[in-house]
């Protein structure tokens, strides 16, 4: 159990108005976590501070070599007042994983999950009621030991800032465009990609804008070596409904073990379809849409929740999917999903954690 010191922000800031749209990570509340660690000692100094720079060498390790890793995750208000967070303990899971991975200290999870309860309560007023927003919860572990040689640093901070957003994607529920990059790559086996490593979006990047400057919202990926297998997308997992079934493609070391693509593989199960996460090609994607047997398309991810994708783009192949519609699964996986998140729908799974 952390022994979190409290510090209350005396010049707090005004709160969003009700209507606002709250544009996407762009908006953030009064206060913050941080904690350091330092090799020999552990993690130590918990804290929570009013909201605010923070002072780093500039020979800090992660700007120089970029050992950094992140979360994402949301708290949610119900009707009756409650506050809820969704499968907080995966984070807590997937941080330690990535840690490993970047070789940077695991933190306990009942630490990672505690200090974000005692966060999202100092600042649970800022909590969105709004349809379709929630506060997003930002856990992130920066290298701070100042030198300029490469091994893992012997310094750290631990760091969780919050902000209350509205939809990822501008299109809200309405169905995205995806560019299917065929030239560059995220990640390979053996890489990094099952981490959320800052690295892996700085690699994403190019190719986002490229696909920005064609008009299509996000990238999705082949893989490293043949282009031909379907990873991930951007900033989501990538789910197809290819007659009847639901495909996606399976963990394999090189794409995000997404929390809201277990939460839906367990849905779609429990609603009796056939799941089936394996290898899948872009070639049987195209010959699925060309028989018209590509039903649906949707991503997975929290900040993206479940967004339909109504346009994919390969090379100068163009399928539109269910005529640029939200699929009927695409809409049960979200009624239910957010239903679960806001406390709406019986969360026969224990998935929510309420922060009290
Ligand atoms: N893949 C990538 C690259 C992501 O950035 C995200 C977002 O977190 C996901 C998948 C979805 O993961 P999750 O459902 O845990 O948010
Ligand atoms: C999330 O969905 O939590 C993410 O981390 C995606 C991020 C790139 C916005």
């Amino acid at each position: 159990m952390l022994d979190i010191k409290i510090e209350f922000n005396s010049n707090p800031k005004k709160l969003p108005d009700k209507d606002d749209p709250l544009k996407f990570g762009t908006i953030f509340t009064d206060h913050m976590f941080i904690m350091d660690y330092t090799l020999g000692q552990g993690w130590h100094d918990a804290r929570i501070i009013p909201y605010q720079p923070i002072c780093l060498d500039p020979s800090a390790m992660v700007f120089h070599y970029g050992q950094e890793m992140f979360e994402g995750l949301k708290a949610y208000k119900t009707k009756d007042g409650r506050i809820l967070l969704f499968r907080p303990d995966m984070n807590a899971r997937r941080t330690n994983r990535t840690c490993k991975i970047l070789c940077m200290p695991e933190i306990p999870e009942e630490d990672f999950v505690q200090a974000i309860m005692e966060l999202v309560k100092i600042d649970k007023e800022w909590i969105p009621t709004k349809k379709g927003t929630s506060l997003y919860i930002r856990p992130f572990i920066i290298a701070t030991d100042p030198f300029l040689g490469v091994r893992p640093s012997n310094m750290y901070k631990f760091i969780i800032i919050l902000s209350p957003v509205g939809p990822y994607y501008p299109e809200g529920l309405d169905p995205v465009k995806i560019w299917i990059e065929d030239t560059y790559v995220r990640a390979v086996k053996g890489g990094i990609g099952e981490a959320k490593a800052g690295g892996n979006y700085a690699a994403s990047l190019r190719a986002q804008v490229k696909a920005h400057e064609e008009g299509y919202s996000q990238v999705l990926w082949l893989d490293g070596v043949h282009r031909k297998y379907i990873e991930e997308v951007g900033a989501m997992n990538i789910f197809f409904k290819i007659n009847g079934a639901v495909v996606t493609p399976m963990l394999n070391g090189s794409i995000l073990p997404g929390i809201t693509r277990d939460s839906v593989i367990r849905l779609c199960k429990d609603w009796g379809y056939e799941v089936q996460e394996r290898l899948i090609s872009i070639d049987e994607v195209y010959d699925a849409h060309q028989k018209g047997l590509l039903e649906e398309v949707f991503g997975t991810g929290t900040a993206a929740v479940i967004s339909p994708v109504g346009h994919l783009r390969w090379g100068d192949h163009v399928m539109q999917i269910n005529d640029g519609g939200i699929g009927k699964l695409s809409q049960k996986l979200y009624d239910n999903l957010t239903g679960i998140q806001l406390g709406d729908v019986p969360d026969i799974y224990d998935w929510t954690v309420e922060v009290k």
